[in-house]
């Protein structure tokens, strides 16, 4: 099932996603339907509060950017209950959009190697390093379940002269093509 996606604004992106336990919840069904409104609004990466599920999950798909960043190819997958355990190697910025911002891209700094701990659709654990564009999306997704978003990571004077889009996106003034919860459009 396509959701709709919960823009900046609601609670629910400022609030600590909860742990899956095994047999709490159908974790294929959420995987499919994460991945379902991914590809349906074309995202490269969703987590599970952006479909007003407050639960650690999230899903990437790196393959559309492997042409540019070749450690995509052939990433596509449900991620369930990670720790971050470590980030580490060089910062590189990378010009980020978030389907909760409609419309915005901002250049985020963050560390080039990640290694997580986490759990499949199967709830077998793994405990992986990434690089590059998969850590990239990896981290900015992780950072959802945390209740955190990319803009947090923007100097404060660039927050500062954002003020006003971030304000439209709370006011639902802005535009998007697939279906959107804004916090307070009249
Ligand atoms: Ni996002």
């Amino acid at each position: 099932m396509i959701y709709p996606i919960v823009a900046y604004g609601n609670s629910i992106l400022r609030t600590k996603a909860k742990k899956i336990e095994k047999g709490e919840i159908d974790v294929k069904q959420l995987a499919d339907d994460l991945f379902a409104t991914m590809e349906h609004t074309g995202g490269i990466g969703l987590a599970a509060p952006q479909i007003n599920k407050p639960v650690r999950a999230f899903v990437i798909d790196a393959n559309v950017l492997s042409e540019k960043y070749p450690e995509g190819k052939g990433v596509k997958m449900a991620v369930l209950n990670p720790v971050m355990l470590e980030e580490y190697g060089e910062e590189w910025s990378y010009n980020e959009g978030c389907l909760s911002f409609p419309g915005l891209h901002e250049d985020v700094v963050r560390k080039s190697k990640i290694r997580v701990r986490y759990e499949d659709t199967d709830f077998n654990t793994h405990e992986n390093e990434f690089t590059g564009i998969v850590a990239r999306i990896i981290q900015h997704e992780y950072d959802h379940l945390e209740g955190k978003v990319f803009t947090d990571k923007l100097s404060s004077i660039r927050r500062v002269i954002i003020r006003g889009r971030l304000d439209d996106i709370i006011k639902g003034k802005v535009k998007t093509d697939y279906k959107t919860i804004f916090a307070k459009r009249r």
